[in-house]
């Protein structure tokens, strides 16, 4: 038996062609937008833009792993890129930190309800792999127009510094660059950071601006006085190094973060080796036409190093293949939709998650899932309680999770895969994925029949026209939310990525997950 995985896909035939042209487009639309939100004005005021400032910080030539760079997407009537804030992953002086970098040009760099959710979504990675935040910060607080919405909640401005508190409290340290405003709740980034840095003549800290303090108290006094620089490093000791300019404050982050004394990368377990197949022909394999079927070793195969994969229960349960495998020369256990999911499906991805925990081998799901089986033969063979435990199984599974939309997401199927809900250390899409509770012409027959039976239990009938025109207004609202694009900006995954640098992607993840110490997992109560 040969661990490798054969391709059977030929790319001279017609379908390989019609697959990779409607990917090109959805590629070429996510460049679009995403060369639209990742381009960083300078502000007025500032010598280096958001992305620069990150540049200037990471290690040189090293990568930098950018979380939901189309969040805030057409959620406003202007633009609101990126969410008003840069968050991703970068190697700083050998580690890896987490960078949660305010963009002044949008906004202000105030807050938004999305804002909020973004910044919070990166403390919490940040917090599961222990790695250091960077905060560069530029803000003008909270957007006061959406206080409601931004200020009192569990998950609002103020978990941020309940965030920096508690990692601190767990070793994980808490580094503020001050580049510009920290006004009011934006003062407490660095107030209660480990270590703040200040940018003379261009960073302040204060609770309340100028002209608040004027309408206050009557005190005139320029932002410069009240919270600058020499202010917070000479008299108040709100922050503790001074730097003349925006690089040299970034160079003084770069020595602080050698002063941690941290772990450091871990490296792989195993030698990287490229996969037999080429990225490149992840383009032709999704079908254009998103109801018909396609083998997903397929996708397996140019993911994962030297294309070998140790498929587990090959001839069982084979609407969902699992096995395990290495990228870039990490461990990996793929578990991999190949159909509607069956009983059998969900039971075998229950064992192989529970040989996961055991042997602390990192979960990646590929997800492309209409859902469980329905009908009443399914229904008295059990198959809820057999989904149930795949559930289960990965609700608790204590190992690092990682989750991919190849295709689409749907109903239960979501949840068996590790959708959002199920916390997977990091969730990423692809440009033509799709995520909705059931696809837009089912929702359309589902609701339709309903409103047929309400119109019958009053004795009417209701018309051809009235019910194409409920149909279509519900296909519609199902094409569009559905979108990756809509889900991206909600931040229901953490970005979409084009199929070719998925490995790429994959890599960083495990790299970053692979320094978590082996944790017990205890399962739930599987109903037999
Ligand atoms: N809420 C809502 N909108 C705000 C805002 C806030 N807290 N802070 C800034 N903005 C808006 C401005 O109205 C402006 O909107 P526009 O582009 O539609 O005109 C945009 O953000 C940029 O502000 P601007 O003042 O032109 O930019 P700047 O870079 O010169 O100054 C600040 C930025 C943040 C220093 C300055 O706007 C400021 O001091 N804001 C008030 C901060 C504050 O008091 N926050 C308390 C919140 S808890």
């Amino acid at each position: 038996m040969s661990l490798h995985l054969s391709s059977r896909i030929n790319t001279a035939d017609t379908a390989y062609h019609d697959n990779q042209a409607s990917m090109n487009q959805h590629v070429s639309r996510l460049s679009d937008n995403l060369a639209h939100a990742t381009a960083s004005p300078r502000h007025k005021k500032r010598a280096l833009s958001v992305r620069e400032r990150i540049d200037h910080l990471i290690d040189p030539f090293s990568p930098f792993l950018e979380l939901s760079a189309l969040a805030g997407k057409d959620l406003y009537e202007w633009d609101l890129r990126s969410g008003g804030i840069v968050c991703g992953i970068g190697v700083v002086s050998g580690q890896e930190c987490m960078i949660i970098a305010n963009d002044p040009t949008v906004k202000g760099g105030t807050y938004f309800p999305v804002t909020v959710k973004k910044h919070l979504r990166a403390q919490e990675i940040a917090a599961n792999n222990r790695l250091p935040c960077l905060y560069l910060v530029d803000s003008g607080g909270a957007y006061l127009p959406e206080q409601a919405q931004v200020f009192p909640d569990v998950d609002g401005f103020g978990r941020i510094f309940y965030n920096q508190a508690r990692m601190s409290a767990d070793a994980i340290p808490q580094i503020a660059v001050v580049m510009g405003s920290c006004t009011a709740g934006g003062a407490y980034v660095p107030a209660m950071a480990d270590v703040s840095i200040m940018v003379a003549n261009q960073g302040t800290i204060f609770l309340a601006g100028p002209p608040l303090v004027k309408a206050a108290t009557g005190e005139l006094v320029s932002a410069e006085e009240l919270g600058g620089a020499d202010v917070h490093c000479r008299e108040s000791g709100v922050a503790d190094y001074y730097a003349n300019s925006e690089e040299e404050a970034l160079s003084i982050a770069r020595q602080t973060v050698t002063s941690l004394n941290g772990p450091g990368f871990c490296p792989p377990t195993k030698e990287p080796l490229p996969p037999r197949y080429a990225h490149h022909e992840l383009l032709g394999i999704i079908p254009a036409e998103s109801r018909n079927a396609f083998d997903v070793r397929e996708v397996i195969a140019r993911l994962v190093d030297d294309s070998a994969f140790d498929e587990f229960k090959a001839l069982y349960g084979t609407t969902l293949v699992c096995g395990f495998s290495y990228i870039d020369g990490y461990p990996v256990g793929i578990i991999a939709n190949n159909g509607v999911l069956f009983s059998e499906a969900a039971l075998k991805a229950t064992h192989f998650i529970e040989l996961c925990c055991q042997r602390h081998i990192p979960l990646l799901f590929l997800q492309n899932i209409t859902g469980f089986m329905v009908g009443q033969k399914y229904e008295h063979q059990g198959i809820a309680k057999h989904g149930a435990k795949l559930v289960n199984a990965v609700a608790c599974a204590n190992i690092p999770k990682i989750t991919v939309v190849i295709g689409g997401s749907h109903g239960a199927g979501n949840y068996a895969m590790c959708g959002r809900a199920y916390s997977p250390d990091f969730m990423f899409m692809w440009p033509n994925a799709s995520i909705s509770v059931m696809g837009g012409e089912q929702a359309a027959l589902v609701l339709s029949q309903i409103k047929q039976d309400q119109f019958a239990a009053k004795g009417e009938l209701m018309s051809s026209k009235e019910l194409n025109t409920l149909q279509q207004t519900i296909r519609d609202k199902y094409n569009a939310e559905s979108s990756a694009y809509y889900s991206s900006a909600r931040l229901w995954d953490d970005g979409i990525i084009q199929p070719e640098d998925t490995r790429r992607v994959l890599a960083l993840t495990l790299a970053i997950t692979a320094k978590r110490v082996n944790q017990h997992t205890r399962f739930g109560v599987f109903r037999m």
